[in-house]
Order: C-alpha cells, then sequence, then structure tokens
C-alpha cells in the first residue's frame, strides 16, 4: 500500500497529497430533475486517511455518498478508485471492489448470532456423505480473532445480534467490513442513535480502521466528532465543495463559517 506517510516530511503532508489517491472524484455532478444536488464535486480520499464530510442539510452529502458507494449514478463527472475510472451500477458492485457503506440502521440479521452474521454468504462448509455441514468451530474461531485485532469485545459470539447495542453492531459491521477486504468505508451520521460513551468507542473503532490502511468518509453534523478524528474536513454547502482543509489547519469556528457560506471557499483543490 502507498500512502504519503513514507516520506520524510510525512507529517506535513497528508496521506492523500503526494500518493495516488484511494478515491478521487472529478466534477460530479447529480440531477433531480429540476434540483441540481451536485453541482461540480471534486475530492479526494487517501488510504488511511478519515475525511470528515460536513454540510447544512440539503448540502448533498447522502447524494454523495450513495453515488461513491454505488447506489445513485452521477449526471456527469467521473469517479476514480484506486487511479481507475469506475462506473459502480449498484451498491453489490461497489461493494464487490471494496466500497461500503455502514449505516446507523445496519445490515445485520438480528435474529441470528454474530458469527453467522460475520459469515453471511460466506459460509465455512464442508461435506459429509455429500451434504453440506457449517464449520462452526472455523467460523466462531475467525470471527473471534478478527474482533480483537478491530479492538471490540463482544461477551458471546453466539448471542443474537438482537440482544447486542446499536454501538455493539456498528463494530461487528466495521470489523466485517474490514475483515472482508473493504477498502473505502462511508458512515453517514454513524452516531446519531449512540450515546456518549459508545461514541467515544465508536471514534476510537474509526481510529483503528484508518489505522488498517482503509479510507473513511464520516458525515456528521458534530463538530466535535470532526476535529476528534478527521484529517481533513470537507465542507459542502448547495451541491459543491466550499471548503477542503487539514483538520489541523482550521478550527471550528472556521468550519461553521464554511457551512453557512459567511467564507468563500477555502483550500478546494481541483
Ligand atoms: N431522490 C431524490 N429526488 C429528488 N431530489 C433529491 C433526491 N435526493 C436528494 N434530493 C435533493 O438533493 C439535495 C441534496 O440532498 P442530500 O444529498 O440528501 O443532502 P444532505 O445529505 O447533505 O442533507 C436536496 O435538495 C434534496 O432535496
Ligand atoms: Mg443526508
Amino acid at each position: 500500500m502507498t500512502t504519503g506517510r513514507t516520506t520524510p516530511d510525512s507529517a506535513q503532508i497528508g496521506p492523500a497529497r503526494n500518493a495516488a489517491p484511494l478515491l478521487a472524484l472529478k466534477d460530479v455532478r447529480m440531477r433531480f430533475g429540476a434540483i441540481e444536488a451536485l453541482r461540480g464535486v471534486s475530492f479526494s480520499v487517501g488510504a488511511g486517511e478519515v475525511v470528515a464530510l460536513l454540510g447544512d442539510n440539503g448540502a448533498g452529502k447522502s447524494t454523495l455518498v450513495k453515488i461513491i458507494s454505488g447506489g445513485l449514478q452521477p449526471t456527469a463527472g467521473a469517479v476514480l478508485f484506486e487511479g481507475a475510472e469506475r462506473h459502480f451500477s449498484s451498491p453489490a458492485e461497489a461493494k464487490a471492489a471494496g466500497i461500503e457503506t455502514v449505516y446507523q440502521d445496519l445490515s445485520l440479521c438480528t435474529n441470528v448470532d454474530v458469527v453467522a452474521n460475520f459469515f453471511m454468504g460466506r459460509e465455512i462448509t464442508r461435506k459429509v456423505l455429500g451434504i453440506p455441514i457449517l464449520c462452526e468451530k472455523e467460523m466462531q474461531a475467525e470471527t473471534a480473532a478478527a474482533l480483537e485485532a478491530g479492538g471490540t469485545r463482544i461477551p458471546s459470539l453466539r448471542t443474537n445480534v438482537e440482544h447486542l447495542s446499536g454501538g455493539q453492531r456498528q463494530a461487528i459491521e466495521l470489523n466485517r467490513f474490514v475483515h472482508w477486504g473493504g477498502k473505502l468505508v462511508l458512515l453517514d451520521e454513524p452516531f446519531a442513535a449512540l450515546g456518549v460513551e459508545q461514541t467515544r468507542r465508536g471514534l476510537e473503532m474509526v481510529d483503528r480502521v484508518r489505522q488498517r490502511g482503509i479510507g473513511v468518509i464520516l458525515i456528521t453534523h458534530v463538530m466535535a466528532q470532526a476535529f476528534a478524528v478527521a484529517d481533513r474536513i470537507v465542507v459542502m454547502r448547495q451541491g459543491v465543495v466550499a471548503g477542503d482543509v487539514r483538520t489541523a489547519d482550521t478550527s471550528p469556528d472556521e468550519v461553521v463559517h464554511m457551512i453557512t457560506g459567511e467564507i468563500e471557499t477555502v483550500g478546494q483543490r481541483t
């Protein structure tokens, strides 16, 4: 994996600057009938980089996330992933490439246990007299190892997911994404339904995901979350990028001004 972090001056240079970015959007537009939800959006995300996406309601954040994850096809512009232009025609196609959205309302099956969810559609089986039998011990061990690698502790992996907290479910989803080779994860208001302690653990988890070389786009309206975890902040306003700055180079006040439009576009690279 190549990131800018191998350069001697890496403290001064964001990971996406001098390596081919993991994801790059070039002048992406999205029209819904008379509404132009995205009016030429360009930005990039590096491997091992967390980008917080901020902006008022209706700014175009969810539309952008849907385009990146294959749920919508842009009217114009290009989506480049790992240096090549891609046209994902469904979330399944994006997922196969390593891009996935983890929603707060979750894609887990609540009536089966953690192991079954981890291996959903990828079960390990062995044939006994021609009949496929699930290899439960192997799957449980692999799930345990994956959760441990992600720093997540779930008391029993044989508990049905319905009995787990929102934070635990989110952790399972993120670990599952990492374990099966995910490269870019999109989180749209992932902590909105979580309490303070669960949110803190969720932010820690995002940090751990980044450390494993994964790119993260985190949509949040909570400024403190963006500043706690993001390498860069990208602000959307009325369908355009109104700001693209390193977190270390800005302040919550400045970001608020970008969101409301009290200051002109900051730091946008094309
Ligand atoms: N499927 C759709 N059909 C028509 N308009 C849409 C659709 N999805 C989003 N929009 C419009 O696009 C704009 C951006 O919406 P959205 O991406 O949801 O913003 P955000 O997530 O930043 O709140 C809004 O004006 C919204 O009403
Ligand atoms: Mg939205």
